[in-house]
């Protein structure tokens, strides 16, 4: 039986969709929905916008104490919408409820304001427990202050960069599993990494594709090893079947110059073919870049 669509195609194959007039309804959901609903490139869930900063605080911003071991600030610019367990604290369980609210005053937080989060610890019948600290309320830190009196490499883009490991699909191949879980008593053992080497196309859901990242960070922190993978696998994995994420250093490099993918493709053929010694250098990618904000969160998260 053919469908509707179906004999469209067959029969009218030059039939102008845009000939169809808009009704009422399909103008009230155009114009209610706008142009950054759903899966769109501006939509701001896409791109990590609206994401706080984690900043690496090794002092106070006020007073200039010291922290040794250096705190995370979680740095929430007026405007930025709050995590869940700042909006539902009734998800944080009775007792870091209550200490977020009484010792944390995470309830005073305001998002037209802005706020600074930290985790703190309170003793409770002998016990130690981790609660959310409103920093904002208890000790006078404004985001502002505390992203000026820091250095930008203590800027780590790590809401953003999670965003991206979804927008980019980096789940059809990795996994992020807590090794307690023991999963792979069921799946099978976590794959090493030339398990997957040659396989094309790999296939969703039949099995992993990809070691799991969730302590990728505690088995290799180089940033560089990172950017060099991100640009082009292959050039520190000989056989890795991962695909280049080089447009997610934009079109501009560290210096403000353009970077030139199509030279940089031809030299990187010659190095494979042993035209070259070796294969060109990777742009130092800019601070704004959807590849800052991923290594951000991978060498700050996933330790
Ligand atoms: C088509 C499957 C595939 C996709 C998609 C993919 N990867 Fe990979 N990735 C691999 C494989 C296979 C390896 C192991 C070989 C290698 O190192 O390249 C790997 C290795 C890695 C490693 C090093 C892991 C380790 O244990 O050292 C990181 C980090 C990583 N990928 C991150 C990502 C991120 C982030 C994305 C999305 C932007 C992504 N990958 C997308 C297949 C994939």
């Amino acid at each position: 039986m053919l469908g509707l669509s179906m004999s469209i195609t067959l029969f009218f194959p030059s039939w102008d969709f845009r000939s169809a007039e808009s009704t009422w309804v399909g103008l009230d959901k155009s114009l209610s929905n706008g142009r950054v609903i759903g899966w769109s490139y501006e939509d701001p869930l896409v791109r990590g916008d609206g994401k706080p900063i984690t900043v690496i605080l090794n002092k106070d911003p006020k007073t200039g104490e010291e922290f040794d071991p250096a705190i995370r600030a979680y740095v929430y610019k007026p405007g930025t919408p709050f995590a869940a367990v700042v909006n539902h604290p009734d998800n944080l369980g009775p007792t870091v409820k209550s200490l977020s609210i009484s010792k944390g005053k995470i309830d005073q937080a305001e998002k037209s304001a802005g706020a600074v989060f930290i985790i703190s610890y309170a003793d409770v019948n002998g016990e130690e427990w981790a609660y959310v600290e409103n920093a904002t309320a208890t000790r006078g830190w404004t985001p502002s202050q505390v992203l000026n009196s820091t250095d930008e490499s203590q800027h780590k883009y790590v809401g953003k960069g999670k965003t991206v490991y979804i927008t980019e699909g980096c789940w059809w191949c990795h996994t992020l599993l807590p090794e307690h879980t023991q999963d792979w008593q069921v799946f099978g053992w976590p794959p090493y990494v030339g398990d997957m080497n040659g396989e094309m196309p790999t296939a969703f859901g039949s099995d992993r594709k990809a070691p799991d990242l969730l302590h990728v960070a505690s088995r290799n922190s180089s940033r560089e090893w990172m950017m060099l993978h991100f640009f082009n696998p292959r050039l520190v994995q000989p056989n890795s079947i991962m695909p280049r994420f080089d447009y997610l250093w934009g079109k501009t490099d560290a210096n403000g110059n353009p970077i030139d993918f199509a030279k940089w493709r031809k030299e990187y053929d010659e190095y494979r073919k042993g035209l070259r010694a070796y294969p060109p250098e990777v742009p130092e990618y800019a601070p704004d870049t959807e590849i800052r904000a991923l290594i951000d969160w991978i060498l700050t998260s996933l330790k």
